[in-house]
């Protein structure tokens, strides 16, 4: 009995003698091999699953136009009648994203089937005249959008069209006090911009550009986010250099009731460079000059906007002093395109952003008769003080480093935005009235 269970192997081993191996089975080394492999290295088999995906995402040619057409959902929540954006730049639009326009690495490639990650982007000010416009091609482009705006000269029905979208987010904030968002990139352009805005409250004026601190200590700082200043040509003042480039200095007055402005965007300028310098901050800074198009605010005593607007109650056009000064005109379009071209190039600046025709405030007031009114009379004023002589950007830096420059004209921008007008100043909301309704009426 004992024996039994100790040696069992007599009834199961064959009888004979002779030992005959079993057959070999030609897959049982591989299996085994698979086997051991699957038990004991699975952690090889993920790291060569990443090194073949990684092959085929780089092999294969990468999808050029992930998540942004002309037709895409995004651009259909904007309603054409309030892209104002020429066709050219529209068209010009989606060629960017074709280039990877948009991305923090503008040639950086999108694996094919993967979707571009959108930004997430604050705009300050982005309930205003350029803002809103930003805002628009931003969304189109499929990042999402923080508008900061305390509604001081901007307004709501500028980025109404957006409520809705979860990518739209509007916040009602002074950016004088702290604020805190995780974010990738910052336009700042909150900030009274005319002269009857910002001369409202000098004193705040001024020190908003030096509270500017909150804004990029706890926005750009913080979290490593790209922050982009729009200066102005107003840091040239009076120049002494014609056409003003970059590394003109400029011819200020430090004590003119414009200073608050002025020497506030100058401020703003070096305090951009020194959180660069010291704390290693991404910066862009845009020397923005002369602008206009629709969203303008009406009567804030910038010379586009009064005079469309005069033209449009047919009273007469406000030329101050001799109406011989000269200013570029850039319609916003452009504008909008370069701030977008600096955010996402890979240099700081100051790049000025402006239309390099110039005109006189008279050759102006021609350009608006000929468009809306050509009986619109023409009234002189003592000039303002501080008021510059001359503007006109050398826009070579832009174009060369930016690959930027000014397509719409002052002729064909100028009729874009007398629509808008009429339908702010009149309650006309006649969906394509143009230039000529306006003349004849
Ligand atoms: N439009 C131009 O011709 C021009 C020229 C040079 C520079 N810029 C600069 O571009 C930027 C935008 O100008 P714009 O023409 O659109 O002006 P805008 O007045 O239409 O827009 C400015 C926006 O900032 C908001 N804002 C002002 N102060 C704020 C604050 N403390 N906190 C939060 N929001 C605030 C306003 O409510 C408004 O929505 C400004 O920084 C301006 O200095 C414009």
């Amino acid at each position: 009995m004992g024996s039994e269970l100790i040696y069992r192997g007599s009834e199961t081993q064959p009888s004979s003698d002779s030992y005959s191996p079993k057959p070999v089975k030609p897959w049982a080394s591989v299996t085994r091999t698979i086997h051991y492999l699957l038990r004991e290295q699975r952690l090889l088999f993920v790291f060569v699953g990443i090194a073949i995906a990684t092959l085929i995402f780089t092999v294969f040619p990468t999808s050029p136009a992930p998540y942004v057409a002309p037709h895409s959902r995004f651009t259909t929540l904007i309603p054409d009648s309030i892209t104002y954006f020429p066709i050219e730049t529209q068209q010009k639009f989606s060629s960017a994203h074709r280039l990877g326009f948009g991305s923090a690495n503008p040639t950086s490639k999108i694996p094919l089937g993967l979707k571009r990650k959108g930004l997430r982007i604050v705009v300050t000010g982005g309930a205003g005249f350029v803002g809103s416009h930003l805002v628009d091609r931003l969304i189109a482009r499929g990042d999402s959008v923080i508008v900061v705006d305390n509604f001081f000269t901007g307004r709501k029905q500028n980025v109404m069209h957006h409520f809705g979208n979860p990518n739209f987010e509007l916040i009602r904030h002074d950016v004088v006090e702290p604020l805190l968002l995780e974010v990738d990139q910052i336009y700042h352009l909150a900030c009274p911009a005319s002269p009857v805005h910002y001369k409202f409250n000098p004193v705040k004026t001024i020190i908003s550009f030096i509270l500017l601190q909150n804004l990029i200590t706890g926005l750009a700082k913080r979290v490593g986010a790209r922050f982009l200043l729009t200066s102005t040509s107003e840091v040239y003042g009076d120049p002494l250099q014609h056409p003003q480039k970059e590394t003109y200095w400029g011819n200020v007055n430090p004590i003119g009731v414009r200073s608050c402005y002025d020497e506030g965007k100058r401020t703003a300028e070096t305090l951009t460079m020194d959180y660069h310098r010291g704390a290693g901050v991404e910066v862009r800074i845009a020397r923005i000059f002369n602008t206009y198009g629709p969203r303008m605010c009406i009567d804030d005593g910038r010379v586009v906007s009064n005079f469309v607007a005069q033209a449009i109650r047919k009273e007469p056009l406000t030329v101050y002093g001799d109406g011989k000064q000269t200013r570029s005109f850039q319609y916003v379009s452009d504008l909008v395109e370069g701030l977008m071209r600096l955010m996402e190039g890979e240099h700081i600046g100051p790049f000025n952003l402006g239309n390099p025709g110039e005109f006189t405030m008279l050759e102006l007031a021609e350009v608006v008769q000929e468009t809306i009114d050509p009986n619109a009379k023409i009234e002189f004023r003592p000039n303002t003080e501080d008021d510059p002589h001359k503007r006109k950007p050398d826009i070579s830096r832009a174009k060369e480093l930016l690959g930027w420059e000014p397509k719409v004209s002052l002729r064909k921008g100028l009729p874009l935005m007398v629509s808008d007008f009429r339908q702010r100043i009149f309650g006309d909301h006649k969906e394509g009235s143009n230039t000529n309704n306006a003349s004849s009426s």
